[in-house]
């Protein structure tokens, strides 16, 4: 690839301007292809609330990708969200080392914690292979919080962006 890619743990402080661009990038790509941008949507917020993840950027600022933890349920359960790659930087292996940037830090930081993750059949693919197994456990939390999720706006009546629900130990 052309571009050199940094990948470091997530840190609001230091990569709030990274996230002001990623909620951008997000947005313009999930308006452009609604069908294909299948997770909840950045915001700010989702950035400010977020207890680890990681995330990528050219050694220029600019956002690259990110995948990190979205939601902490009361049960202190995590839940696992937002891999996502800008669309000119896929096909390169991104989503793959922030995967191994991301799950390395939270297996460091929480040991024992269940990280739960709602999956579409690109993203089950890809957790499978990081020892993500099925379950039909979650924590009925989750479901208000899919609510919130404005992708689910964009859908055909009827369809959900997420079939599957995940699990790890870390
Ligand atoms: C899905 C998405 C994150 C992929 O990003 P990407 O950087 O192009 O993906 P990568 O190049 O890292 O990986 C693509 C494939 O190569 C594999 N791969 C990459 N590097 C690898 C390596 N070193 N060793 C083994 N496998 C590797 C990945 O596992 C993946 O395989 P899969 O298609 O079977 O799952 C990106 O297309 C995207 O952001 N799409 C829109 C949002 C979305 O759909 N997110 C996922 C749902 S939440």
């Amino acid at each position: 690839m052309k571009y050199e890619i940094n990948y470091e743990i997530f840190d609001m402080e230091k990569h709030g301007q990274l996230a002001e661009q990623a909620a951008v990038v997000q947005a313009a790509d999930m308006a452009a292809n609604p069908a294909t941008v299948s997770m909840l949507p950045y915001t700010l917020e989702t950035f400010q609330q977020c207890p680890l993840g990681a995330i990528a950027s050219t050694t220029h600022g600019e956002f690259v990708g990110f995948n990190g933890v979205i939601y902490q349920y009361e049960t202190g359960e995590w839940e696992q969200g937002g891999l996502y790659v800008a669309p000119q930087f896929r096909g390169h292996g991104v989503a793959w080392e922030l995967k191994i940037v991301f799950i390395d830090a939270a297996k460091a930081a929480a040991a024992g914690k269940r990280l739960i993750t709602f999956v579409g059949p690109t993203s089950e693919s890809i957790n499978k292979k990081f020892g993500f197994t099925e379950t039909d456990s979650f924590p009925a939390e989750a479901l208000e919080f899919c609510a919130t999720c404005p992708k689910s706006k964009c859908l055909p009546v009827g369809k959900v962006c997420c079939s599957k629900v995940l699990e790890i130990q870390l």
